[in-house]
Protein backbone atom coordinates (compact mmCIF):
# COMPACT_ATOMS: atom_id res chain seq x y z
CA UNK A 1 0.00 0.00 0.00
CA UNK A 2 2.74 2.68 0.83
CA UNK A 3 4.65 1.75 -2.59
CA UNK A 4 0.76 2.80 -4.12
CA UNK A 5 0.47 5.81 -2.15
CA UNK A 6 3.87 6.77 -3.13
CA UNK A 7 3.55 6.14 -7.15
CA UNK A 8 0.20 7.91 -6.64
CA UNK A 9 2.47 11.13 -5.55
CA UNK A 10 4.17 10.72 -8.91
CA UNK A 11 1.24 10.24 -10.91
CA UNK A 12 -0.55 13.09 -9.68
CA UNK A 13 2.40 15.43 -11.01
CA UNK A 14 2.55 13.80 -14.01
CA UNK A 15 -1.17 13.95 -15.42
CA UNK A 16 -1.15 17.44 -15.42
CA UNK A 17 -4.48 18.13 -16.74
CA UNK A 18 -7.94 19.36 -16.45
CA UNK A 19 -9.09 16.31 -14.50
CA UNK A 20 -6.40 16.95 -11.99
CA UNK A 21 -7.38 20.61 -11.31
CA UNK A 22 -10.54 19.42 -11.22
CA UNK A 23 -9.97 16.73 -8.63
CA UNK A 24 -7.62 19.37 -6.12
CA UNK A 25 -10.70 21.88 -6.74
CA UNK A 26 -13.20 19.51 -5.77
CA UNK A 27 -11.96 16.35 -3.77
CA UNK A 28 -8.88 17.10 -1.98
CA UNK A 29 -10.30 19.05 0.36
CA UNK A 30 -11.66 15.33 1.89
CA UNK A 31 -9.21 12.71 0.28
CA UNK A 32 -5.45 13.79 0.64
CA UNK A 33 -3.42 13.00 -2.01
CA UNK A 34 -0.70 12.03 0.47
CA UNK A 35 -1.41 10.08 3.83
CA UNK A 36 -1.15 11.66 6.28
CA UNK A 37 2.17 11.56 7.98
CA UNK A 38 1.60 11.88 11.85
CA UNK A 39 -0.60 9.68 13.92
CA UNK A 40 -2.32 12.85 15.42
CA UNK A 41 -2.93 14.51 11.60
CA UNK A 42 -4.18 10.61 10.75
CA UNK A 43 -7.03 11.10 13.28
CA UNK A 44 -8.12 14.31 11.79
CA UNK A 45 -8.52 12.73 8.83
CA UNK A 46 -12.27 13.20 7.04
CA UNK A 47 -12.29 11.14 4.42
CA UNK A 48 -9.84 8.02 2.86
CA UNK A 49 -7.03 9.23 1.47
CA UNK A 50 -6.86 9.19 -2.40
CA UNK A 51 -4.22 6.11 -2.97
CA UNK A 52 -5.94 4.29 -0.67
CA UNK A 53 -9.15 4.59 -2.61
CA UNK A 54 -7.58 3.97 -5.69
CA UNK A 55 -5.92 0.88 -4.18
CA UNK A 56 -9.23 -0.92 -3.29
CA UNK A 57 -10.78 0.29 -6.67
CA UNK A 58 -7.66 -1.51 -8.22
CA UNK A 59 -8.17 -4.97 -6.39
CA UNK A 60 -12.23 -4.72 -6.97
CA UNK A 61 -12.51 -4.25 -10.80
CA UNK A 62 -10.51 -5.69 -13.84
CA UNK A 63 -10.65 -2.94 -16.21
CA UNK A 64 -10.38 0.53 -16.18
CA UNK A 65 -13.92 0.58 -18.22
CA UNK A 66 -15.53 -0.22 -14.59
CA UNK A 67 -13.12 1.40 -11.96
CA UNK A 68 -14.60 4.87 -13.82
CA UNK A 69 -18.36 4.08 -14.11
CA UNK A 70 -17.48 3.13 -10.71
CA UNK A 71 -16.06 6.55 -9.40
CA UNK A 72 -19.31 8.17 -11.95
CA UNK A 73 -21.29 6.09 -10.26
CA UNK A 74 -20.33 6.67 -6.48
CA UNK A 75 -19.66 10.64 -6.53
CA UNK A 76 -23.69 11.63 -7.88
CA UNK A 77 -25.38 9.25 -6.02
CA UNK A 78 -23.04 7.10 -2.99
CA UNK A 79 -24.75 4.41 -1.41
CA UNK A 80 -23.44 1.99 1.59
CA UNK A 81 -24.03 -1.07 -0.74
CA UNK A 82 -22.11 0.91 -3.72
CA UNK A 83 -19.06 1.41 -1.52
CA UNK A 84 -16.22 -0.62 -2.20
CA UNK A 85 -13.84 0.55 0.27
CA UNK A 86 -14.35 -0.12 4.31
CA UNK A 87 -14.24 3.55 5.52
CA UNK A 88 -17.71 4.35 5.31
CA UNK A 89 -17.53 2.47 9.19
CA UNK A 90 -15.09 5.03 10.27
CA UNK A 91 -16.16 7.79 7.84
CA UNK A 92 -19.53 7.73 7.70
CA UNK A 93 -20.70 7.84 3.70
CA UNK A 94 -19.53 10.39 1.34
CA UNK A 95 -22.05 13.53 0.50
CA UNK A 96 -23.17 13.02 -3.18
CA UNK A 97 -21.32 15.98 -4.77
CA UNK A 98 -24.39 16.37 -7.18
CA UNK A 99 -24.62 20.19 -7.87
CA UNK A 100 -21.20 20.59 -6.79
CA UNK A 101 -19.97 19.45 -10.45
CA UNK A 102 -21.41 18.69 -13.86
CA UNK A 103 -21.18 14.96 -15.44
CA UNK A 104 -18.35 16.48 -17.49
CA UNK A 105 -16.49 17.21 -15.12
CA UNK A 106 -16.48 14.43 -12.96
CA UNK A 107 -16.01 12.29 -16.31
CA UNK A 108 -12.60 14.21 -16.70
CA UNK A 109 -11.46 13.06 -12.70
CA UNK A 110 -12.74 9.35 -13.13
CA UNK A 111 -10.45 9.84 -16.04
CA UNK A 112 -7.72 11.14 -14.35
CA UNK A 113 -7.77 8.91 -11.19
CA UNK A 114 -7.74 5.60 -13.24
CA UNK A 115 -4.96 6.92 -15.27
CA UNK A 116 -3.32 6.67 -11.80
CA UNK A 117 -4.13 3.67 -11.24
CA UNK A 118 -2.73 2.14 -14.78
CA UNK A 119 -0.12 4.34 -14.33
CA UNK A 120 1.14 2.16 -11.13
CA UNK A 121 0.38 -0.67 -12.55
CA UNK A 122 2.53 -0.02 -15.46
CA UNK A 123 5.59 1.07 -13.65
CA UNK A 124 5.26 -1.38 -10.75
CA UNK A 125 5.36 -4.18 -13.46
CA UNK A 126 8.28 -2.54 -15.45
CA UNK A 127 10.71 -2.01 -11.85
CA UNK A 128 9.84 -5.63 -11.43
CA UNK A 129 11.29 -6.85 -14.31
CA UNK A 130 13.31 -4.55 -15.76
CA UNK A 131 11.77 -5.54 -19.22
CA UNK A 132 10.32 -2.74 -20.58
CA UNK A 133 12.91 -0.03 -19.32
CA UNK A 134 12.40 1.98 -16.15
CA UNK A 135 9.15 4.10 -15.39
CA UNK A 136 9.44 7.87 -15.15
CA UNK A 137 10.31 9.08 -11.61
CA UNK A 138 11.02 5.37 -10.49
CA UNK A 139 13.24 5.04 -7.55
CA UNK A 140 17.23 4.58 -8.21
CA UNK A 141 17.87 0.85 -7.60
CA UNK A 142 14.56 -0.13 -7.73
CA UNK A 143 15.39 -2.65 -9.86
CA UNK A 144 18.20 -4.42 -8.28
CA UNK A 145 21.14 -3.19 -10.02
CA UNK A 146 23.23 -0.27 -10.78
CA UNK A 147 22.65 1.56 -14.01
CA UNK A 148 22.25 4.48 -15.70
CA UNK A 149 21.45 7.59 -14.67
CA UNK A 150 18.03 9.26 -14.56
CA UNK A 151 16.59 5.39 -14.79
CA UNK A 152 15.36 3.09 -11.81
CA UNK A 153 19.05 1.49 -11.66
CA UNK A 154 18.80 -1.11 -14.31
CA UNK A 155 20.96 -1.42 -17.72
CA UNK A 156 19.36 -1.42 -21.22
CA UNK A 157 18.23 -4.81 -22.22
CA UNK A 158 18.27 -6.10 -18.27
C1 LIG B 1 -17.09 16.11 2.02
C2 LIG B 1 -16.01 15.17 1.86
C3 LIG B 1 -15.82 14.49 0.53
C4 LIG B 1 -15.68 15.06 -0.72
C5 LIG B 1 -15.73 16.53 -1.10
C6 LIG B 1 -15.41 13.96 -1.62
N1 LIG B 1 -15.43 12.77 -0.97
FE1 LIG B 1 -15.15 10.93 -1.77
N2 LIG B 1 -15.43 10.05 0.04
C7 LIG B 1 -15.65 10.73 1.24
C8 LIG B 1 -15.75 9.78 2.31
C9 LIG B 1 -16.00 10.12 3.77
C10 LIG B 1 -15.56 8.50 1.74
C11 LIG B 1 -15.51 7.15 2.47
C12 LIG B 1 -16.86 6.63 2.82
C13 LIG B 1 -17.60 6.17 1.62
O1 LIG B 1 -17.09 5.30 0.88
O2 LIG B 1 -18.70 6.69 1.38
C14 LIG B 1 -15.38 8.71 0.32
C15 LIG B 1 -15.18 7.70 -0.59
C16 LIG B 1 -14.93 7.88 -1.95
C17 LIG B 1 -14.71 6.82 -2.91
C18 LIG B 1 -14.72 5.33 -2.59
C19 LIG B 1 -15.97 4.66 -3.10
C20 LIG B 1 -16.02 3.21 -2.71
O3 LIG B 1 -16.37 2.40 -3.57
O4 LIG B 1 -15.72 2.85 -1.56
C21 LIG B 1 -14.45 7.42 -4.10
C22 LIG B 1 -14.14 6.72 -5.44
C23 LIG B 1 -14.53 8.84 -3.91
N3 LIG B 1 -14.82 9.08 -2.60
C24 LIG B 1 -14.30 9.76 -4.90
C25 LIG B 1 -14.44 11.14 -4.73
C26 LIG B 1 -14.22 12.11 -5.78
C27 LIG B 1 -13.79 11.78 -7.18
C28 LIG B 1 -14.46 13.34 -5.23
C29 LIG B 1 -14.40 14.68 -5.92
C30 LIG B 1 -15.33 14.86 -7.02
C31 LIG B 1 -14.83 13.13 -3.84
N4 LIG B 1 -14.79 11.79 -3.56
C32 LIG B 1 -15.15 14.15 -2.98
C33 LIG B 1 -15.77 12.10 1.38
C34 LIG B 1 -15.67 13.04 0.37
Amino acid sequence: VKKLALLVVVAISLFASKGKQLFEQKCVFCHAKTPPATMQEREKMIAPPIGNVLYHLDMSFKTADEIKSHINSFVMNPTKEKAICNSVKRFGLMPSQKGVLTKDELNQISEFLTNIIIYSKNSHKKRKGCGGGCAVGAKKGGCGSSGSKGGCGCKKGQ
